[in-house]
């Protein structure tokens, strides 16, 4: 990548199983970027579980996320702390609030309208385990997703039902407001033309179940 060429990206990264190293590769990820003399913001999504800025070496107590959702900070932009290493800085995640794992969806918007408009030139995400749809949803609205996972089989097949469930949930976002039949031809069109895209299968019966125009 090319440092002095300024165009903003942000990165999510996701995966579904814990403990794969989804944080250790964001922070690895930032300190090159940074390195190379990217100017770049990691931001901890990690709703409720996070440690990003433990893995910084940030131990001492310091604004996070938690001051913004409560509202004691107007912007995310104030929180965004220094950190050891040059051109790279953090929105650090909070220690656990109750509901703090489930913002409303306004709140999501507003998170995600902040992290768009954090002075920087990369912005990495990192994301907590799961595929909750507050993941999934962080994941969608990014320009450039990243799943990481383990060689190992529980750790592989978490990551694909991540994919599969990133996938959907942006199928869903972006179908605006087409009704459920008009949704679920295009799917099953999608299926007749991809046979062997495993990543389609069962989804029509899952938008059944899912979305809100399908459920009646
Ligand atoms: N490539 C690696 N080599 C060796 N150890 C690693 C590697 N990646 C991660 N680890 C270790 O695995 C543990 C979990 O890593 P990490 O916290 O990055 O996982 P995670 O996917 O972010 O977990 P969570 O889902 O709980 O947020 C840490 O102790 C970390 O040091
Ligand atoms: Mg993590």
């Amino acid at each position: 990548m090319n440092p002095d060429k300024k165009t903003k990206i942000i990165f999510s990264v996701g995966g579904g199983k814990g403990g794969v190293g989804k944080s250790i590769f964001s922070v690895a990820f930032g300190t090159v970027l940074a390195g190379e003399g990217h100017n770049v913001a990691l931001v901890d999504l990690d709703l409720g579980t996070a440690n990003l800025h433990t893995y910084l070496g940030i131990i001492k107590k310091t604004p996070t996320i938690a001051d913004f959702i409560l509202k004691k900070t107007p912007s995310l932009k104030d929180i965004l702390l220094e950190t050891s290493r040059k051109n790279l800085r953090i929105i650090s995640g909070a220690e656990f609030v109750p509901g703090m794992a489930n913002p409303a969806h306004w709140m999501k918007l507003k998170i995600m309208r902040h992290i768009k408009a954090l002075p920087a030139d990369l912005i990495i995400i990192d994301l907590g385990a799961g595929v909750h749809f507050n993941t999934l949803d962080f994941f969608g609205v990014s320009d450039r997703g990243i799943v990481i996972t383990a060689p190992e089989p529980g750790a592989v097949i978490n990551a694909y039902s991540f994919i599969k469930g990133a996938l959907f949930k942006s199928f869903i976002m972006s179908s605006g407001n087409i009704p459920c039949s008009g949704l679920l031809s295009i799917l099953k069109r999608k299926k007749q033309q991809r046979k062997r895209d495993l990543l389609l299968r069962g989804l029509p019966g899952k938008l059944k179940t899912f979305h809100p125009t399908c459920s009646h």
